[in-house]
């Protein structure tokens, strides 16, 4: 096993009816910027549930935060925090929002021009304006974990950063709350955090057995409650596994002491930044043509994965091949659209495009052997047309 580090100081609240707490979590006499995104937290009640849960605090409200959140809004926000003296930040949302706020707390006190936060990808471990979360879309893991995306919209970039000081102080996951998601977000929530899972387990072989086991039990939860959940959002056994895999998926936990890939996700969301196409989707289509294309070095785990999920039989290579298959007929069952065509109609400069900016980057060899170089990104990008 590699050696290891693991922090991670969010105050995770979880269950019905945690939000009451939300009062003694706020830091007493804190100037509140409660955040927010397109006004569902208007529909579904859970502005009001904070409001009440928040009497006699100082609140300014920021709404407005997109999907795939943008720079420049959140540059709003950040005058709007130096202008009315906030002190503290509440995230009520999904990722997106969640990671607006990531972004607003560490632009508030940041000393130059806060877009080298994403362009230069800077580590933030100190300085962030303090700030804690209800969660409202099970998926990213943002609610534990330190990282963040954000699009800056100028330049059609979706750019990744974090650091130690970017854990929110607490989260509250109520998984009541996904009762009013629309199908398609609860798909994507389950979507995204089993790629998670993937890109830290589907690596080579290694000695964290339990990491394996770990990564293993999500999937196996996913795969079981997934297709239900999105059936049955109100059901609370399905509904509160569903949550707490998405937060194990990307707390941390799995990723210690083991190899990990991210390249789907870094391909993925250049899929976002062009062409607007939902996170989770980008993982689907991205995915399986990376494990084809990346199949002689993920072969033996593809082959464990293959044998204790799906309980296949054969030759690795076999149980391998048809592993991946049988994640993408997976992916079909969470009513994902698996290739890049059927999502928009000009895709056929997708490859290059996204070669020559990793070029540009300086991204030459991804995943956990660096062996994604850009002419394999060029061959999975082809793949998933
Ligand atoms: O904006 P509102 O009106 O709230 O509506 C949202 C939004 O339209 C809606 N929604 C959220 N909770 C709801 C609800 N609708 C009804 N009832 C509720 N309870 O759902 C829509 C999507 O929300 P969004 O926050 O964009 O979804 P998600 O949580 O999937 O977040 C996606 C973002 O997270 C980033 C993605 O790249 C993307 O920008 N990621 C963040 C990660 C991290 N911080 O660790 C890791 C991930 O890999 C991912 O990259
Ligand atoms: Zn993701």
């Amino acid at each position: 096993m590699l050696n290891f580090e693991l922090y991670n100081p969010t105050n995770l609240i979880f269950g019905k009816g945690q939000i009451e707490k939300l009062s003694t979590l706020v830091p007493k006499d804190a100037k509140i910027l409660l955040a927010y995104g397109g006004g569902s937290i208007f529909n579904n009640g859970i502005h009001e549930q904070v409001i009440k849960n928040l009497k006699g605090f100082d609140i300014v409200e920021f709404g407005g935060i997109e999907p795939n959140p943008h720079f420049e809004t959140l540059m709003k926000a950040v005058e709007v925090i130096k202008k009315e003296k906030i002190t503290f930040i509440l995230a009520v949302g999904g990722g997106s929002v969640i990671d607006g706020v990531k972004f607003i707390s560490a632009a508030v006190n940041f000393d130059g021009n806060p877009i080298d936060i994403l362009q230069k990808r800077l580590l933030i471990k100190e300085n962030a304006m303090p700030f804690g979360t209800v969660l409202t879309l099970p998926a990213t893991g943002s609610e534990m974990n330190s990282g963040a995306v954000v699009t800056i919209t100028e330049t059609q970039e979706k750019l990744a950063f974090g650091g130690s000081a970017m854990f929110p102080q607490f989260s509250i996951c109520d998984p009541t709350v996904i009762a009013s998601l629309p199908k398609r977000q609860l798909q994507n929530g389950v979507v995204d955090a089993y790629t998670h899972v993937m890109e830290q387990y589907l690596t080579y072989p290694h000695e964290g057995y339990l990491q394996d086991r770990i990564a293993e039990g999500i999937l196996q939860t996913l795969i079981e409650v997934g297709p239900k959940v999105v059936e049955n959002p109100t059901d609370y056994a399905l509904a509160s596994n569903f949550m707490w895999s998405c937060t194990m998926a990307l707390n941390g936990l799995i990723q210690k002491g083991v190899p990990s890939d991210w390249a789907t996700h870094m391909i993925g969301h250049e899929l976002t930044a062009l062409y607007g196409i939902d996170h989770a989707r980008t993982l689907a289509i991205i995915g399986p043509s990376l494990y084809n294309v990346m199949f002689d070095t993920k072969k033996q785990k593809l082959a464990q994965y293959g044998r204790r999920i799906f309980n296949l039989e054969g030759s690795e290579d076999e149980v391998a091949k048809e592993a991946i298959n049988k994640t993408v007929e997976f992916f079909h069952t969470m009513g994902m659209d698996t290739k890049l065509s059927q999502y928009i109609e000009d895709y056929s400069k997708t490859a290059d495009f996204i070669v020559n900016r990793f070029d540009k980057r300086g991204w030459k060899g991804l995943g956990e052997k660096q062996l994604i170089t850009l002419d394999k990104v060029k061959s999975i990008v082809e793949l998933s047309y």
